[in-house]
């Protein structure tokens, strides 16, 4: 559904008639999924700038336009990505991309098991955790239920990594449009995932442990945007996106 709402072509048909439904009840998806990537490319980078060279991507999707590693290389070549997803469809079409790519590589595993994935061979025979890493959760979050404690979930990633690490973020809130939410969330009761949009301060709490990057914890297209960056096609209303980001600093 995601790789539909960004206009790619590794989708359903039972994909797109589910995707339908959600932009009927939240027309503005597209335009927030391109602020997603938008936010994943400008935190990627800064990350790699500063001296960041091993990422962990949970919960990464299907490859599409800027992808984490294309983004990293460009800047640092020797940089490590692992990407992890538990849609086989995405690790698939990540492999076949990642097949000459010697500084990346995709696992078929669920991200709500910390242990699982940092003890998988392919995770850390790739990753050193002796050294920092960035923990990359863009847009992963909303599809792990309550009952399996989201913001437990990224302190069991935080305490296997060194200080010095770093987690970036983004996750829809539910606090400017909450009937809209509801319409979303309906729609998802009938996807592979249900999805949950949260509030500001239960989205911060997932980020507890890390001490934030200026701007902090903000709407999407608020978080280092570029000066040379187009007209926001929103006209700027934050409302229309609800989708909160930040990077952090253990
Ligand atoms: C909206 S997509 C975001 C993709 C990418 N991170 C981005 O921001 O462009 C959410 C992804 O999270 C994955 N996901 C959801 N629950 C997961 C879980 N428990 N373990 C691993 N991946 C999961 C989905 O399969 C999907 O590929």
């Amino acid at each position: 559904m995601y790789d539909f709402y960004l206009g790619g072509s590794h989708n359903f048909a039972a994909d797109r008639q589910l995707a339908a439904r959600t932009i009927e009840a939240w027309p503005d998806v597209a335009h927030l999924c391109q602020a997603n990537r938008a936010f994943l490319r400008r935190a990627v980078t800064h990350l790699a700038v500063i001296g960041v060279d091993q990422f962990l991507d949970l919960g990464s999707g299907i490859p599409t336009a800027g992808n984490v590693h294309e983004v990293v290389h460009a800047i640092n070549p020797n940089a490590r990505v692992v990407y992890v997803d538990a849609d086989a469809v995405a690790i698939a079409h990540s492999t076949a991309l990642l097949a000459h790519v010697p500084g990346a590589t995709a696992v078929y595993a669920d991200l709500r098991d910390a242990d699982a994935v940092l003890s998988n061979p392919r995770v850390a025979g790739f990753l050193d955790l002796s050294r920092p890493v960035a923990l990359l959760m863009f847009a992963s979050l909303p599809f792990v239920p309550d009952e399996d404690d989201p913001a437990g979930i990224v302190a069991a990633y935080r305490d296997e990594t060194v200080c010095g690490s770093y987690l970036a973020l983004s996750h829809g809130t539910s606090d400017y449009r909450p009937d809209a939410v509801r319409r979303v969330e309906d729609v998802y009761t009938r996807a592979s995932h249900t999805m949950r949009l949260r509030t500001r301060d239960a989205i911060g709490a997932m980020m507890a442990g890390y001490e934030l990057l200026d701007p902090g914890l903000v709407d999407i297209i608020h978080w280092r945007p570029e000066p040379q960056s187009p007209p926001d096609p929103l006209g700027g209303d934050v409302t229309r996106y609800s989708m909160l980001a930040g990077v952090g600093r253990r």
